[in-house]
């Protein structure tokens, strides 16, 4: 396997975690609840999948809002202010819209006034590309701080009559600010792959999409087994060759925080590296599938847990719709920059906040005057005014 070019650690900085956060809706779906809707029971679904639960989001709640959300917590936990970001990721397969990126909604309302913004799509394996990207940026010198979030809302684009895929998905966001630093450690190494051959088996279309009858499709499709098996056959291996690309061995990894999608696929995974499963984070039973945001949600709950300590090493994966997927291994660790608390940080943040609320009102108002003293600018009156006449005349 050819090894990454050099050049990806001239400057010889890395990028590490230094801030997380999450938000999921506070509406629970139980598999009962699902049973009222399809044919199906919780014994089954639990069986076939280990989910018990997933949340929903309410009306006023979008993949924007809980990007928003996980966002500002990761902030907080990172000290930082959003002026001091220089890039915004948000992986996602639900975007707010197909543009402007949910990123630029999030960059807006965080008044993260330097940073440049965009969505990834690489489905359930976006947030592992996206901290890949943030890596790649932060290394090379361009970036010194980037926000990656994955964020959904996978009720949207579900249909809710087909058993086979509304039982697996849940809504919710997680964040995390990635910072450059000259001590070792942060990514250490990752592995992104795609088979786009697989495109068929797992995919969300957008509005150009017609059935063989022609009938427009915008809902989620998929091939559950065929998804299944290509979980099974891949995941092991990227993490074998993601461990190996950063100089360690398995028994080096303290945790795994696997794409939750199924406990089944866990526990596959798990048996073919011979690992207990106790080394991989799980909490399917309780948000389901979270396309792009089930990773870092589970990270963070790993961290709330305690199971993530200073020198640890981590190991993320992710696999999906593409068909793509991606590994990646780091040294959990705040650089050495970053761990004398800067003063007022809270205080300038809810400030940043404020004026970030302010500006864009403002910028909206502008745009509104603007758009009236063109309708009724006295010039445009008077030209008006000087048409009629004329057309009057000629009558
Ligand atoms: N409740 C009850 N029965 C269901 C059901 C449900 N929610 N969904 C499917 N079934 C039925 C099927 O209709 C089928 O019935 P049949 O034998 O009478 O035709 C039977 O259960 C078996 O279906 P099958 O699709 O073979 O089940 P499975 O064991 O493969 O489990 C999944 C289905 C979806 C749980 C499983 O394929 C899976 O988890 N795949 C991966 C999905 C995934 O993780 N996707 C996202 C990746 S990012």
């Amino acid at each position: 396997m050819p090894k990454r070019p050099s050049a990806w650690r001239s400057t010889g900085l890395s990028a590490h975690i230094v801030g997380w956060g999450m938000a999921v809706p506070s509406g629970v779906m139980t598999n009962d609840d699902l049973a009222a809707l399809v044919e199906t029971s919780d014994e089954w679904i639990r069986d076939r999948t280990g989910i018990r639960e997933r949340r929903i989001a309410n009306e006023s709640e979008s993949t924007a809002t809980l990007a928003h959300k996980a966002a500002l917590a990761a902030l907080e936990v990172a000290n930082m202010l959003a002026s001091e970001l220089d890039l915004i990721i948000v992986a996602t397969s639900t975007p707010e819209h197909v543009f402007p990126s949910t990123a630029s909604l999030v960059q807006d309302w965080l008044g993260a006034t330097r940073a440049g913004a965009f969505d990834l799509s690489a489905a359930c394996s976006g947030f592992v590309y996206a901290l890949d990207v943030a890596t790649q940026a932060i290394r090379s010198g361009s970036a010194q701080n980037v926000l990656v979030i994955g964020a959904e809302t996978m009720s949207r684009v579900l249909d809710w009559q087909d058993r086979g895929t509304c039982i697996l998905f849940g809504d919710g966001a997680g964040a995390v600010v990635l910072s450059a630093g000259e001590d070792e450690g942060g990514v250490l190494s990752s592995v992104l792959r795609s088979d786009g051959a697989g495109c068929d088996v797992l995919l969300i279309p957008t509005h150009n999409v017609r059935d063989a009858q022609g009938h427009r499709i915008n809902r989620m499709y998929m091939a559950g087994s065929e998804v299944f098996k290509f979980a099974t056959r891949v995941v092991d291996e990227s993490i074998r060759q993601a461990v190996e690309e950063a100089g360690l061995t398995l028994d080096d990894v303290s945790l795994i925080v696997p794409h939750q999608a199924n406990q089944r696929i866990i526990a596959s995974v798990a048996k073919k590296l011979r690992l207990d499963e106790s080394r991989f984070m799980s909490n399917v039973d309780k948000y389901g599938n979270t396309s792009a945001a089930s990773i870092p949600i589970a990270l963070c709950e790993a961290i709330e847990q305690g199971r993530v300590k200073e020198g640890d090493h981590l190991v993320m994966v992710g696999f999906g719709g593409g068909l793509a997927w991606a590994a990646l291994v780091l040294r959990w660790g705040i650089p050495a920059r970053l761990k004398q608390a800067p003063t007022l940080v809270k205080q300038r943040r809810v400030l940043e906040y404020t004026l970030a609320r302010w500006r864009a009102r403002l910028v909206r108002w502008q745009r509104g005057l603007r758009q009236l003293w063109r309708r009724f600018s006295p010039g445009r009156l008077w030209r008006q005014w000087r048409a009629r006449q004329r057309s009057d005349k000629n009558r």
